[in-house]
């Protein structure tokens, strides 16, 4: 968990890699999904490219699509995902009702200047979707493919303001809610570079 541009798709990625596990990204899934105009996308669309969150029904089929998977059957790693409290208690009943636990919460904590300065930095390939750093986005091609970077639709600085505010008003109560419940919650200095984050990470999930 964290708020938009926290890191939490950079970080989830290199933990799932270490773990060994899928990572499962609502936002990818869904841009995705827009990108190639599926039912789901047409349905999806307005509300991502404006920084609303999709409807609480949409989401939970996805997930509950993803984690039915066998491949997620040893673990996985969520991105995005609980973010309203409606999400976190269905959440609670999948996994209850398989028979396992959620093992910890991660939030990353970034101050609003460098959420700003990540997110209207951030260009991502329009090939492969690779994301880069504002400053690796300096080189105007993807450092992966050599593919045009481009802006993402809801990366302007009036719909990441409104992002920051949906993520205030419905997804930070999901913290509060996640204090209150038996998952462990482990909040995380998510400034500095990249590496040293996931070194925290793993130190804190090792603890
Ligand atoms: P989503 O894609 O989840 O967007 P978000 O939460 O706003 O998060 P971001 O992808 O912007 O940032 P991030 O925290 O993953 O940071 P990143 O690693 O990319 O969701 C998009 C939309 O989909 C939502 O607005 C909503 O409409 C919909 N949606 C998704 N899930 C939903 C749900 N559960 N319910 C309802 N609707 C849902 O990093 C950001 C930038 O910073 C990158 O350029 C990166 O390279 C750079 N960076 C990362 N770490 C560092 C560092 N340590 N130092 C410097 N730069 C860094």
């Amino acid at each position: 968990m964290g708020p938009p541009g926290a890191g939490k798709g950079t970080q989830g990625e290199l933990l799932a890699e270490r773990l060994g596990v899928p990572r499962y990204a609502t936002g990818d899934i869904l841009r995705r999904a827009v990108r190639e105009q599926t039912e789901l996308g047409r349905e999806a669309r307005r509300f991502v490219e404006a920084g609303e969150l999709v409807p609480d029904d949409v989401v939970l089929g996805i997930v509950e699509e993803a984690l039915a998977r066998p491949e997620a059957g040893e673990g996985f790693v969520l991105d995005g995902f609980p973010r309203t409290v409606h999400q976190a208690e269905a959440l609670a009943g999948i996994v209850e009702e398989s028979g396992e636990s959620l093992d910890a919460v991660l939030y990353l904590t970034v101050s609003e200047e460098e959420l700003l300065r990540r997110l209207t930095g951030r260009r991502v390939c329009a090939e492969c979707g690779t994301v880069t750093r504002p400053s690796d986005a300096a080189e105007g091609e993807c450092p992966a493919c050599g593919g045009t970077l481009v802006q993402r639709e809801d990366d302007r600085p009036e719909t990441v303001r409104r992002r920051l505010r949906v993520y205030r008003e419905r997804t930070e109560p999901v913290l509060a809610w996640y204090d209150r419940s038996d998952v462990p919650v482990h909040r995380v200095d998510g400034e500095g570079p990249i590496g040293e984050v996931q070194a925290r990470i793993r130190e804190r999930l090792a603890s």
